[in-house]
């Protein structure tokens, strides 16, 4: 029996995270998760009135305690940050940036882990026209394992580099070659740095899912062939660690652009996929299309000290104003699904999704999107379940 009562940190952020992760905290004391909560702030809100979406008392609280359930955050670019903030604020040269990468990269939330898993029955799956022009539904069983610190999304970039940067690029025979005629001011350059404790880190975590779970092959996709250093490091220290503590799973390679191809040709053939961190967001975008999209896409944001579990949908600004909510919850309660896993509560998970399984199986109750209806305030009058009805209705199949 575990004795402890936890406290989870619930991080509701912008627009539709917070009925999304209100209705799932509901689920999981129906389901049997005993814990407390604590709200931790975070989002455009705390931008706009303080100059920054991620203040530190939020910080604190996640390191106190470990485990965030985060709902969605609003993201704009730069520009658009600057004139939404408090006028009092303005002077300071505040610069927003996101608020989950600025997690993922304050507490090294350096794995994240995307399943992208068929439910039968749910009318969102891909299907596709195989021989005969017979109509196919694949069962898809994918887990992405995205490098979530580093690559792209380490923010070393600038626009009009300093010298010194400057100077270090035109040390590279092909800066010269390719933009060495080209003026300082008209330069922006940003870095894809990987270092190699990280990709062992992310390789040996999806390594060992595809062991522990059963899956044929990891897959590194990336793209070798043209970004030598880091995807070649990638696929190279992919080879060491399968060879030398893997044997019994095969390694495939593959393109990122293949990969997005391919992908709806025979996605039933892969089984986990493992890649840096901006063609991981890529990839788990493509296959979470696959098996119901962003209502059903979750995630876990994996340090060695500190997890964050959410869904990979936005804040869906347009949909947070309506009187009943009508987003499809259950990407957030997946994600709280993959939380429990992590704690160590796999019974509860298990019931939950099991619960999942049935409601979308009978097909009664389903959210618009699952209705194929475009979103608008209207949908639960043409039948749809709204966030509420889904959420009561997972409660009543556990
Ligand atoms: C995701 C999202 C984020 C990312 C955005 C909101 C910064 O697309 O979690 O996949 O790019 O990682
Ligand atoms: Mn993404």
């Amino acid at each position: 029996m575990n004795m402890k009562r936890r406290t989870i940190v619930a991080l509701p952020g912008d627009g539709i995270g917070r009925v999304v992760l209100e209705e799932t905290i509901r689920l999981l004391g129906h389901a049997g998760f005993e814990a407390d909560y604590v709200e931790g702030d975070i989002g455009w809100e705390f931008w706009k009135r303080e100059g920054n979406p991620l203040p530190d008392r939020t910080i604190d609280l996640l390191e106190k305690h470990k485990i965030g359930l985060f709902g969605a955050i609003t993201s704009k670019p730069k520009d658009a940050a600057f004139q939404e903030l408090d006028p009092a604020l303005k002077e300071k040269g505040l610069v927003y940036s996101s608020p989950i990468v600025g997690l993922r990269q304050h507490f090294n939330l350096d794995i994240c882990i995307r399943p992208c898993k068929t439910y039968p029955g749910n009318p969102l799956n891909f299907i596709r026209r195989g021989a005969g022009n017979a109509i196919e539904e694949p069962e898809i069983d994918v887990v992405i394992f995205r490098q979530n610190t580093e690559g792209l999304y380490g923010g070393v970039e600038w626009s009009n580099p300093p010298d010194l940067v400057y100077q270090g690029l035109a040390s590279h025979p092909k800066f010269v070659k390719n933009f060495g005629h080209v003026p300082k001011e008209e330069l922006s350059v940003s870095t894809r740095i990987f270092t190699k404790k990280a990709t062992e880190r992310i390789l040996r975590a999806a390594f060992e899912h595809a062991r522990r779970y059963g899956y044929k092959s990891v897959t590194v996709c990336e793209k070798p062939n043209v970004i030598r250093e880091t995807s070649g490091m990638m696929y190279k220290m992919a080879q060491e660690i399968q060879e030398a503590d893997f044997p019994g799973t095969e390694l495939w390679n593959t393109n990122i652009d293949a990969q997005m191809m391919w992908l709806t040709k025979n996605p039933e053939n892969y089984g986990v996929i493992v890649a840096g961190n901006m063609f991981g967001d890529i990839v788990s975008d493509g296959f979470a299309g696959l098996i119901g999209g962003l209502g059903f896409a979750c995630s876990a944001n994996l340090g060695r000290d500190v997890s964050v579990f959410e869904p990979t949908h936005g804040s869906a600004p347009k949909y947070a104003g309506f009187p009943e909510s009508i987003v499809n919850p259950i990407a957030m309660v997946e994600s709280a699904c993959m939380m429990l896993d992590h704690i160590g509560e796999p019974g509860i998970s298990k019931k939950i999704r099991g619960s999942i399984a049935r409601v979308i199986l009978e097909g009664r109750v389903r959210t618009y999107d699952m209705m194929k209806m475009s979103g608008s305030a209207d949908v639960i009058g043409k039948g749809a379940a709204s966030t509420r009805q889904m959420t009561d209705t997972l409660i009543e199949n556990l």
